[in-house]
């Protein structure tokens, strides 16, 4: 389980600390910070599978993610007796990302790219960011001494009590040690971290137009995890009917919709979900569903995995959801909370208060201060302590 997340000049996330339960709901307004949150998040997951690089460069590139306002603000430009403008830089570019977990600790650091390629000539790859440090540590605060794997460029050091041990010396600078180390013997904490982080689930606003993939008939497989687009969601039911918890389902439908049940039928491989709702005569195919009864079931499905993951994030799950369905959809959130981390980014006061009610909620307001996002309320003695590795 996550305890801390901080990030360091991502967006309007200048130094963000904030920590973490087991269900974090944020929220905040407009413009205050909560999908950047979501995004930091999801970069933070692709960099163990190597594709943060690319995922930073589709964004546009480190410069334009990069937090656009000074390194910081003077006096004079927090009371308003002098515009804000750049100050004197005391610390390199850098874009930071980093986690306290109960087992091992994580940190990333991305900088600017070097104009010239390893070749020598000059690189056409701008927009790819250089990583210029990662750390594995033990337990929640970043010390020296509790260094177990080393970053620094395109070396990776073990950290052993007799000696330190070069893991690989020839890392390329877009590449994470999380993506390129699979070594068991030497670099066990690099492998455990990556598998917790790749398990990590997103999900933000399923389709649901005439068009979307959760409205087609598609073939189906085992899966016991919903995909990000719902494609697979007929699957994904018959998955928990047959090797998760049906009974969950069941009553999960039966709390949204009184009087309601889903059937998932199958012809030839091909799946589809059929829905009875009280009061018809015929049961209605996912075509032809209401998009807030299918982003349901959408939900349903994700929520009731066979497989939950350590943690899942979810953006906005009201949406298109009438107010009166909220509250089956906090119970299922709350369920799900019982075996995975979950973060809900939410709007709606009946879904996060509902949510509050449980004792495991950690409440995350987020608001914005000269442009930059904070925890409302968070003060120097509540801000959960963190050091970044330093660059060299
Ligand atoms: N590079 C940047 N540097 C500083 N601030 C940025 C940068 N890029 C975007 N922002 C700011 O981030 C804010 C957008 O944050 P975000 O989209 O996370 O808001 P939100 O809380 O999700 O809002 P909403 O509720 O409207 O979805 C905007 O106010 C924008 O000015
Ligand atoms: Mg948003």
């Amino acid at each position: 389980m996550l305890r801390t997340l901080a990030i360091s000049n991502y967006r309007s996330l200048r130094e963000l600390v904030v920590g973490l339960g087991q269900l974090n709901v944020i929220t905040g307004p407009n413009g205050s910070g909560k999908s950047n949150l979501y995004r930091a998040l999801r970069l933070l997951s692709q960099t163990a599978t190597g594709r943060a690089g690319a995922s930073l460069a589709n964004e546009g590139g480190l410069d334009s993610v990069l937090w656009a306002g000074p390194e910081n603000h003077s006096r004079e430009m927090k009371d308003g007796t002098q515009p804000i403008a750049a100050t004197m830089r005391r610390n390199p570019i850098a874009l930071k990302l980093g986690f306290a977990a109960d087992d091992f600790s994580y940190s990333i650091e991305f900088g600017l790219t070097t104009t010239e390629s390893a070749s020598g000539g000059e690189t056409h790859f701008t927009k790819d960011p250089e990583i210029k440090r990662e750390c594995i540590w033990h337990g929640p605060r970043y010390r020296r001494g509790a260094v177990l794997l080393d970053r620094k460029r395109n070396l990776v050091l073990r950290m052993d009590e007799s000696d330190d041990v070069v893991v690989t010396a020839d890392l390329a600078p877009y590449e994470s040690l999380l993506s390129r180390i699979a070594d068991p013997i030497r670099a066990p904490e690099a492998l455990i971290v990556r598998d917790a982080i790749q398990s990590w689930r997103f999900y933000d606003h399923f389709r649901t137009d005439a068009r979307a993939p959760a409205r087609q008939m598609q073939v189906g497989t085992r899966t016991p995890v919903l995909d990000h687009d719902g494609h697979d969601l007929a699957a994904a039911l018959q998955t928990i009917i047959e090797d998760g918890d049906r009974a969950a389902l069941r009553n999960a439908i039966a709390d949204a919709f009184p009087g309601g049940r889903i059937e998932v039928h199958s012809d030839r491989g091909r799946f589809w979900v059929e829905f009875q709702q009280h009061g018809l005569l015929r049961p209605l195919d996912q075509s032809e569903l209401s998009d807030g009864t299918l982003r349901f079931l959408l939900w349903v499905a994700a929520l009731l995995t066979p497989r939950p993951p350590s943690m899942m994030v979810l953006n906005e799950p009201e949406t298109s959801l009438h107010p009166d369905l909220l509250p089956a959809l906090a119970r299922l959130i709350l369920k799900a909370s019982e075996k995975t981390q979950m973060w809900v980014v939410s709007h709606a006061s009946q879904l996060t208060e509902a949510l509050a009610e449980s004792p495991e909620c950690t409440s995350i307001v987020l608001a914005k201060e000269l442009g930059a996002t904070c925890v409302s309320g968070q003060g120097l003695l509540t801000k959960p302590t963190w050091d970044w590795p330093p660059r060299n």
